[in-house]
């Protein structure tokens, strides 16, 4: 715990506010002089205070403790394709905060955005107008380094046709990632790729080709694929169309021990049985997102 970060971030949250110590102060019922130490990182507020402190600022408890937002925000976000004459507003407003540790399903009918939205939460694309905040940082303003950094480091994707490389074992799919960030040494990816097939329950099958293996083995594989570098977002778009009930369930659990590590899982599902598994229900309609239900 870093107490002078954790003051810096009471700080800035505070001025996003646009709200000054004293007014901080008087929510709080303590002395300006309190409000000052915690941002200056002397004090940090009693205990019994923290939980106001964080429903003021609008901020998680473990975000508190960490001094940093971990979240993904949007605010007004909203793509338009233009084709010829014609304006697609395929994302049309849409304002949500998703928190990790949580499981998320989007549903929908085909054609209301879903995969346009998921493709902006994972920087794969761009939004038209509105904001995109990750971790608390506008991503518009981040270039395409930082942008490329997050893809391959922070956002995992799965498809519903897994896009595994035919030519390769599962291992050695699951470590085609790793050969992109320099924080993996070499010799630890394919140990790092076997444990990553372990979690996904197919430890017996890492020198099969994709060939060798059933639909839902393979995007078990894409699965461990996604988590090669560790990222905190998982994203995956129709995961389970091209499978049968008993292979989604089992790529349903894995998503929600994802979620269980404390990973932020977001799962466009045409499927109800999603809803037993997710920790939030969401669905679009024209590109606009509403909430079903938030357990
Ligand atoms: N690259 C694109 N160019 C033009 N229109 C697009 C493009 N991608 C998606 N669209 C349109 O945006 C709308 C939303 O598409 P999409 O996000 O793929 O929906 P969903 O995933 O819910 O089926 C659709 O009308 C689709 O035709
Ligand atoms: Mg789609």
């Amino acid at each position: 715990m870093d107490q002078n970060k954790i003051g810096m971030f009471i700080s800035e949250k505070r001025k996003e506010l646009n709200i000054t110590q004293e007014e901080l102060a008087e929510l709080m019922n303590v002395s300006k002089n309190a409000v000052s130490k915690w941002e200056r990182g002397l004090n940090l507020p009693d205990a019994s205070l923290m939980k106001n402190l964080c429903k003021i600022l609008n901020i998680s408890l473990n975000e508190f403790f960490n001094g940093e937002e971990n979240n993904l925000e949007l605010s007004e976000l909203t793509k338009i394709f233009e084709k010829k004459n014609e304006k697609i507003i395929a994302v049309d407003h849409v304002t949500y905060k998703f928190e990790p540790g949580k499981l998320y399903a989007i549903m929908g009918h085909s054609g209301s955005g879903k995969s346009t939205l998921l493709n902006i939460l994972g920087t794969l694309d761009k939004q038209t107008t509105g904001e995109y905040k990750i971790n608390g940082k506008e991503t518009i303003k981040l270039n395409d380094n930082e942008l490329n950094y997050i893809r391959r480091k922070n956002v995992g994707f799965i498809f519903q046709n897994y896009l595994l490389d035919p030519n390769l074992r599962s291992y050695e799919n699951v470590m085609l990632p790793m050969f992109v960030n320099n924080e993996i040494k070499k010799d630890e990816r394919k140990t790092r790729a076997l444990k990553l097939l372990e979690y996904v329950n197919l430890e017996n099958r890492f020198n099969h080709y994709p060939k060798e293996l059933s639909g839902g083995e393979q995007q078990r594989v894409a699965i461990a694929r996604s988590l090669a570098n560790n990222p905190q977002l998982i994203i995956a778009d129709e995961p389970t169309g091209n499978l049968d009930e008993k292979n989604e369930k089992i790529i349903f659990e894995i998503f929600r021990k994802l979620a269980n590590d404390g990973k932020l899982v977001i799962v466009v599902s045409h499927s109800d049985n999603i809803v037993k598994y997710a920790d939030v229900v969401l669905y679009m309609k024209n590109g606009r997102l509403g909430v079903y239900n938030e357990g």
